[in-house]
């Protein structure tokens, strides 16, 4: 049996350029180089490696079963009980993990820095939430893992707990913890791993390994699949294989991307081989850079010292305020050349590391960063912490009916006491500062014209943030 049944299945099919007489509707007519079907130039570099999974990988009938295998080698491989293979992202992913556990009203603790999918995840699940806060720094203002007690937060009742770990800036929770203190509630455990897919390939492995329930991570982000890839897991007894499919095939296109799953695959096997090796080395590096960047006079390299959590080993997190330095400028100048940061705020600067990343090019990245900051760096000034990490939200109806509800604009100068009708979402990190079903307060106002002046505020109706849409009362 092949250890890489839908890698192997791709690369004969790629190879064999099938004309089909179904879709794609490319044909598979841009595979060669000589292509001379319409746009060649632009299309053959875009999409020759296009191959869908029904009638290219496999056939129509998946008779091939060629992702079932995958998936079940995934799980294995992570020491799960099943997976899903995911072309939506953990968007996907986190929006079937709380589709899978709550039905409609049931309460689900949910850790409020968590990613804006989960909201939508709470609208197409009609869950109830109770947010819970992580321990916030306090002095870096940063979340720093939600703790274990807070879980009898939720109540007897609650059905599920939502934890997202790693946090944006590289903060992990004590997942071991989390799991105890949810199965002793009689509560399944969800975690939101999408920036933590290397974990579950490092010694203790991810969520699922300490105990999660469900756990999903984009293999797009920390490791090496196409963009949107993603995978969901399954730990343990207390939900049923069934049910996540359920909720995972509710949200999934009816034609994936053979290519896109193959990568995921493809991703396993690399791990297998010299990944493995690969990421013990970026591991490396990455304190090595912590170690090199904590020289710098002012500056702060979060440490499972200073930060008293545990830390995702492939982050760096700097802290700015000491050095005088404005982390977005700080951004911007790593921006021109070339290398985008993950996230920059005022006081934070967030890079992610890859196993694919070279020692040489760790060196440079270090000496970079050195350089920036000699220039922009002034008196060490007080901290403006971001607010999104610190919403504690005025609950006045579910996500559900707030979505649904009749709506109507108003100036969000005037929106105080109103219920948000919507997202407004500062991108980078995606946590929402207000979200469906929530009381708008001026300290949201304010946020929001803060985070608009340095950042992208996404998915807000009103790209000028002048307006709000409010449920109608
Ligand atoms: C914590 C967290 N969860 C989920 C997601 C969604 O992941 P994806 O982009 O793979 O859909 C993100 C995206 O940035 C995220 O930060």
């Amino acid at each position: 049996m092949s250890d890489s049944p839908l890698l192997d299945a791709w690369f004969h099919a790629r190879s064999l350029a099938r004309r089909p007489l179904q879709i794609p509707g490319h044909k598979n007519r841009y595979v060669s180089a000589d292509s001379t079907a319409p746009g060649a130039e632009v299309m053959a570099p875009l999409i020759r490696d296009d191959l869908p999974l029904q009638g290219g990988a496999d056939d129509n009938s998946f008779s091939k079963k060629l992702l079932v295998r995958s998936e079940k080698l995934w799980s294995t491989a992570v020491g799960a009980q099943h997976a899903r293979f995911l072309v939506g992202g953990s968007s996907q992913g986190n929006i079937s993990a709380v589709t899978a556990v709550a039905n409609p009203g049931e309460r689900v603790l949910v850790d409020r820095t968590s990613h804006r999918s989960l909201h939508a995840a709470l609208v197409v699940s009609g869950a109830s939430p109770v947010w819970v806060l992580p321990e916030i720094h306090p002095e870096f203002g940063i979340p720093v893992g939600v703790p274990a007690s807070r879980i009898e937060q939720g109540g007897a009742d609650q059905v599920a707990v939502f934890i997202t770990s790693p946090s944006y800036v590289g903060t992990l929770s004590d997942v071991a913890a989390l799991a105890k203190a949810t199965h002793d509630q009689d509560s399944v455990l969800v975690i939101d791993q999408a920036w933590g897919a290397h974990l579950d390939f490092l010694p203790g492995g991810g969520a699922i390994a300490q105990g999660a329930d469900i756990a999903t991570t984009s293999v797009h982000k920390t490791l090496l699949g196409y963009s949107q890839t993603a995978v969901t897991t399954l730990g343990g007894h207390r939900i049923h294989a069934a049910r996540l499919d359920r909720a995972v095939d509710l949200t999934a296109t009816t034609s994936p991307s053979a290519t896109l799953l193959a990568s995921i695959e493809a991703t396993r096997v690399v791990m297998a081989g010299d990944g493995g090796p690969a990421l013990d080395r970026a591991v490396e590096l990455t304190a090595s850079m912590r170690a090199t960047l904590a020289k710098i006079t002012g500056l702060v390299v979060l440490t499972e010292a200073n930060s008293g959590c545990q830390l995702d080993p492939l982050k760096v997190t700097l802290w700015l305020p000491r050095a005088g330095i404005d982390g977005v400028a700080l951004g911007a100048a790593l921006w021109e050349f070339g290398h985008g940061v993950e996230a920059a705020d005022a006081d934070t600067l967030v890079i992610t590391m890859s196993l694919v990343d070279e020692e040489a090019f760790a060196t440079e990245i270090t000496d970079t960063i050195t350089s920036a900051i000699g220039v922009l760096r002034g008196p060490s000034r007080a901290p403006t912490p971001a607010a999104m990490w610190r919403v504690s939200p005025i609950v006045a109806m579910s996500p559900r009916d707030a979505f649904f509800a009749p709506r109507r604009r108003v100036p969000l100068d005037q929106a105080a006491g109103l219920i948000s009708a919507e997202q407004f979402t500062p991108y980078p990190p995606g946590v929402p500062l207000i979200a469906p079903g929530e009381q708008i307060t001026q300290e949201i106002i304010e946020a929001i014209a803060i985070a608009g002046r340095s950042t992208r505020v996404a998915y807000a109706s009103d790209p000028e943030l002048r307006t709000v849409e409010v449920v109608a009362s």
